[in-house]
């Protein structure tokens, strides 16, 4: 017999300063609970691992790869690893999570040198990156091979799909990356009445996402990456 839970919170109050303050939906806590039976292969081969790839293609469209990860931090974390060599940098705006909210684990964690850029509304543009998107080839720099935006951003400002294609093809055509801190991607198709899939990925680019559901709230974490190699890197 399950022994009879008092919870030590008012479960009543509501806290709007971080989604990691709520607590899980109770159908998303029903569903756990039903797929809590019996066996299932580990390490990815299971049936719900399979059935997140369907659900993210229907979000995102094919190819899509997930990977799910603990938190948001260690999405951008593993995320931005995936797309960087060793020397590789990253354009971020000044206020970027990664860079003002994640303990140093891009830096720390990751290796990652962080190129950050101020900005009036926490948006980066093609003119901000290029502040930053020189000296390739240059042993003494630490290269700039990804642009990172958070959509939302963290002054909660949106991206246009538009604004997000013009970083794409600016960072594509200059042999770098965008990867994109999706924490707040649900907000931003949202408020636009746009689908994720509408993310541009160039042809010939890859385009991936990891996610990161705790198991005791389902918020989608994403961090969604694209584009081509740097010809250097
Ligand atoms: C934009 C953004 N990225 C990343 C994170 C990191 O998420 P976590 O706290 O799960 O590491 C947050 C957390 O609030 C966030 O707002």
């Amino acid at each position: 017999m399950t022994p009879e839970f008092q919870p030590l919170h008012d479960t009543a109050f509501r806290g709007f300063a971080s989604d990691n303050y709520s607590g899980v939906h109770p159908e998303v806590l029903a569903a756990i609970a039903g797929a809590n039976g019996g066996h299932q292969v580990a390490y990815g081969d299971d049936d719900y691992t399979g059935h997140l790839h369907e659900v993210f293609a229907r979000h995102f469209g094919d190819p899509v790869e997930v990977f799910p990860v603990f938190n948001g931090t260690g999405a951008n974390v593993t995320a931005l690893q995936s797309m960087l060599p060793r020397w590789g940098a990253v354009i971020a705006a000044s206020t970027a999570h990664i860079n003002v909210d994640e303990g140093g684990a891009p830096e720390r964690v990751g290796g990652i040198k962080l190129l950050t850029v101020p900005t009036d509304d926490g948006k980066l543009t093609p003119e901000l990156v290029d502040r930053e998107a020189w000296g390739w080839g240059d042993e003494h720099r630490a290269q700039p091979l990804v642009v990172s935006i958070t959509q939302t951003t963290e002054l909660g400002t949106a991206y246009s799909v538009d604004e997000i294609r013009a970083l794409a093809d600016h960072a594509h055509e200059r042999g770098m990356r965008l990867h994109m801190d999706g924490a707040r991607i649900s907000n931003a198709a949202a408020s636009s009445a746009c689908r994720c899939a509408r993310s541009p990925a160039t042809p010939g680019s890859t385009c991936s996402a990891s996610a990161a559901p705790r198991t005791a709230r389902c918020s989608a974490r994403r961090s969604w990456c694209s584009s081509r190699r740097h010809p250097r890197a």
